[in-house]
């Protein structure tokens, strides 16, 4: 059944790698507006990118979960016909959603914009893998280290906020303003908080692996961080709906919340960077510098995060290109470098001499990726900041084409580093896909 997981992942690596085009065509469409407008215009086109990068942040961590229980943590999956089902689930759904963008049928909400009623058979698909993680797990393992609890509230916590996320079905909940406003934006923080649950316990638990010892998934301090993150993922949403009036130690509570999140992680992160033994560092090399590159991410990103959860300035950059940063920077310094250290690993375990022989491309790769995302970020952060200067305090108003015609430098150095992504992208995951997982995926 190590097969079905390794599918999950090699359709992520292929989401990573098709997602990363739609974000290039994205770009493209930012310069000039008329390229492919008649085929997939920028309407179109974000969904598709962001929904296909989410299905590869969310593929992949499952994938690698189903793995972990089976070849590291040996257990006997609940059911492989649950597993089965889930991944089949999860293929029609993937069509399904590319056919309603392809064809307009859409409808859903920002960020889910597909046709809603295919929700249902996702979240059949989650309810399928709570039932087979829980039924395996709490059989066969005692005293859960963290990565486990992680998992398991990750896969509770998606399933609930997935749902919430869809309460504007509802006309209790469509029908009144502020109601429907500040559901739908909490469901969506949290929605992250509950997929970041399960990227984190994965990054724990390669943690844990590459050192060979489970002190860091047991002790006390991952078990602080690991309640931190839940107090995040059901407060951490607030400066989603700062504009919806709400009485204000709600918000101070949720910003104080998710602002020592990242700051935990981090310590986590050098304290076991500090423990490794220089033999360990070079026996697992390429997941090492991945998982260690995250380091430098979270602090730029826990540095944008500060600045962006305070009301005051969240009210000039809400509606910019630093929220975008915020996401992006995320999405690939974090996530997707912690995502790419567990393929890297699974490969790794699985056929080290064939990792051996694309070690340099894989590294190459992560030079690119990295360097390349810094300039991207930069050219966002840039853009924003003179958006919001346009938007709030310019004195003469500047009309919105001669704003646009000004940042367009900006745009292309966006778009050239944001081809640059896509190349580093394509060093490590084809690789890792062709001469990795696939061939796994025939053992
Ligand atoms: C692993 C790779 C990537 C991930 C995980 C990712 C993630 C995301 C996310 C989460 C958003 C939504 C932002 C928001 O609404 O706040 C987004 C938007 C976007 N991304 Fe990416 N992205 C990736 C690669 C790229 C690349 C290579 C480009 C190339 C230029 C790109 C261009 C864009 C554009 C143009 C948008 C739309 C921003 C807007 O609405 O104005 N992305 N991406």
């Amino acid at each position: 059944m190590k097969r079905i997981s390794l599918l999950f992942i090699a359709m992520a690596l292929l989401a990573l790698l098709v997602g990363a085009m739609f974000g290039v065509l994205a770009g493209i469409q930012y310069i000039f507006p008329e390229f492919l407008k008649e085929t997939i215009a920028f309407n179109k086109m974000r969904p598709f990118h962001v929904s296909t990068v989410v299905g590869w942040i969310i593929l992949c961590a499952t994938g690698g979960i189903y793995y972990y229980l089976q070849e590291v943590l040996n257990t006997t999956l609940y059911s492989s016909k649950l597993l089965k089902t889930h991944f089949i689930i999860f293929v029609v759904c993937a069509i399904a959603v590319y056919i309603s963008f392809a064809t307009g049928k859409m409808g859903g909400r920002e960020y889910m914009e597909y046709f809603p009623l295919i929700t249902l058979p996702i979240l059949i698909g989650w309810i399928l893998f709570g039932i087979n993680y829980f039924k395996t797990t709490l059989k066969q393992i005692q005293n859960w280290p963290v990565y486990l609890w992680m998992w398991g509230t990750g896969i509770v916590f998606m399933t609930y906020h997935f749902t919430e996320a869809h309460f504007w079905l509802i006309p209790y909940f469509r029908e009144n303003f502020i109601k429907d406003f500040a559901v739908q934006w909490k469901s969506y923080g949290s929605f992250v908080g509950s997929w970041n649950m399960l990227v984190y316990g994965t990054s724990v638990f390669l943690m844990a692996k590459v050192k060979g010892n489970e002190s860091v998934a047991c002790g006390k301090k991952a078990f602080f961080f690991y309640f931190l993150g839940l107090f995040n993922l059901m407060l951490g949403w607030a400066h989603h709906s700062y504009i919806v009036p709400t009485v204000p130690w709600i918000r101070y509570l949720a910003y104080g919340v998710s602002m020592t999140e990242w700051i935990i992680f981090f310590s986590i992160l050098r304290d076991w960077k500090k423990m490794l033994s220089a033999d360990e560092k070079i026996k697992n090399n390429l997941s090492y510098q991945f998982l260690v590159s995250t380091e430098f991410w979270v602090c730029i990103n826990l540095f944008i995060a500060l600045l962006i959860s305070i009301p005051y300035i969240n009210y000039y950059t809400h509606g910019t290109h630093i929220t975008v940063l915020h996401s992006m920077g995320t999405t690939i310094g974090i996530n997707t470098s912690i995502l790419l250290a567990s393929v890297i690993f699974i490969v790794n375990r699985a056929m080290p001499q064939v990792t051996e022989q694309f070690k340099k491309q894989i590294l190459s790769g992560f030079w690119i990726l990295n360097i390349s995302l810094l300039v991207f970020l930069c050219s966002l952060l840039w853009s924003g900041i003179k958006r919001s200067i346009w938007m709030y305090f310019s004195e003469n108003p500047v009309p919105f084409g001669s704003m646009q015609e000004d940042l367009q430098s900006v745009m292309y150095v966006f778009l050239l580093s944001g081809l640059g992504i896509l190349t580093g992208l394509l060093f490590i995951a084809f690789p890792l896909l062709k001469r990795g997982i696939l061939p796994l995926t025939k053992k």
